[in-house]
C-alpha cells in the first residue's frame, strides 16, 4: 500500500528521540506530516530534531521536553499545547524501556510501570481534548507478544510493591494491550481510533546504560534493525485503517487477543486502577 502525502497533519511522538519513536517520526515526516517529538533531555531532543529534519527533508519538526514517568509533567505538556492552540491528528506512544529502576517516582508509581504503561494512559487521556475528530492513537508493543498469552496482571498498588521487575514489565505491556481495547471503546464516539502494534526490529538505544547481559541482548536485538517504520505511517495516517481496538503485527495484520484474559471486567478494573495512578 503506497502512503499518500499528508501535509497539514500534526503528529505527537513520545520517545521520538530514539529507537521506535524516532523511526516512526522519520517515516511520518517523510510523508509530509508535522511532528512534535517528546524527550526528556534537551541535547538529545535537539539532536533528534536535526536528524529527523535531515533524513526526511521536512523542516516541520520540533521537540517538547516532558518526563513521561510523571502525570503532572504530562498535564503541563497538555497546558502548553492548549496555550499554543495545537490539535493533533495522531499520537504515537512509543516511549519505553526495560532497564529502569524499580523504585517509585515522586508521584508514588513504580518508575518502570510509569514509563511503560502510565505514560500511555496519561498521554491518551490528558491530551484527549487535543486530538482532532478522526485522530489515531497508536501504542507500541513488542514484549506483549510474549506476555499476551498470560493472564493480565493489574498491580494492587501503583508502586508495584511485591512484584519482580519482570512482572512489572509483563503487567505494563499486557495492560497496554487491554488499555488499547478499553480506551478504544471509550473514545469511539469521538471518532478516535486507538490501536496497538508490534513495530518489528528497530535500531534502538534500549539497554545502552545496562548490564553486560542487557547489552548482549541489545546487540542481538539490533541486528538487522531498521531505522524507519513505514507501518506506523500507514497505521497513523492512511485513511483505510479505520478499525479501533486492534493489535497489529509487524505486517500490519490484525492479531487476535486472547479473550479469556482480555475480559470486559479486566478492562473496567484496569481503567479504575489507571484513573487512580
Ligand atoms: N526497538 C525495537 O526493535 C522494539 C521492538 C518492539 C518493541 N519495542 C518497544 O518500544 C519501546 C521503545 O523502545 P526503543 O527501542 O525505541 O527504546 P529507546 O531507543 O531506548 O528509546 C526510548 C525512548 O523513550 C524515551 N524516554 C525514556 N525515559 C523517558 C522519560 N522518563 N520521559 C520521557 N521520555 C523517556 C527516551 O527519551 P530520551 O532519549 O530523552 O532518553 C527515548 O526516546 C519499548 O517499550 C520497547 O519494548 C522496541
Amino acid at each position: 500500500m503506497k502512503q499518500p502525502k499528508v501535509e497539514n497533519k500534526i503528529v505527537l511522538v513520545s520517545g521520538g528521540t530514539s529507537g521506535v519513536g524516532k523511526a516512526a517520526a522519520i517515516s511520518l515526516a517523510k510523508v509530509g506530516a508535522e511532528i512534535i517529538i517528546l524527550g526528556h533531555d534537551q541535547k538529545r531532543a535537539d539532536a533528534a530534531v536535526a536528524e529527523i529534519q535531515r533524513r526526511s527533508g521536512n523542516p516541520l519538526i520540533w521537540a517538547e521536553l516532558c518526563d513521561l514517568t510523571l502525570r503532572s509533567a504530562i498535564q503541563d505538556l497538555h497546558q502548553r499545547l492548549v496555550d499554543q492552540n495545537i490539535r493533533l491528528d495522531a499520537l504515537i506512544n512509543a516511549a519505553g524501556g526495560v532497564t529502569l529502576p524499580q523504585v517509585p517516582t515522586t508521584e508514588g508509581v513504580n518508575t518502570s510501570y510509569a514509563l511503560n504503561y502510565g505514560a500511555t494512559y496519561w498521554l491518551t487521556t490528558e491530551l484527549h481534548d487535543r486530538l482532532r475528530k478522526g485522530a489515531r492513537v497508536l501504542n507500541v508493543l513488542g514484549l506483549a507478544l510474549v506476555a499476551k498469552n498470560q493472564p493480565v496482571l493489574i498491580p494492587k498498588d501503583p508502586s508495584c510493591t511485591g512484584l519482580t521487575s519482570s512482572q512489572v514489565i509483563d503487567a505494563a505491556f499486557s495492560n497496554k494491550m487491554l488499555l488499547t481495547q478499553a480506551l478504544a471503546g471509550r473514545y469511539k464516539r469521538d471518532n478516535i481510533t486507538i490501536n496497538c502494534f508490534n513495530p518489528g526490529l528497530i535500531r534502538t538505544g534500549m539497554g545502552a546504560d545496562a548490564s553486560a547481559m542487557a547489552k548482549t541482548l541489545r546487540g542481538l536485538y539490533n541486528v538487522p534493525a531498521k531505522t524507519e517504520s513505514k507501518l506506523v505511517a500507514k497505521l497513523a495516517l492512511d485513511p483505510r485503517y479505520t478499525q479501533t481496538g486492534i493489535l497489529y503485527n509487524v505486517w500490519g495484520h490484525p492479531v487476535e487477543m486472547p479473550a479469556r484474559h482480555y475480559t470486559v471486567q479486566k478492562r473496567r478494573d484496569l481503567l479504575a486502577f489507571s484513573a487512580a495512578l
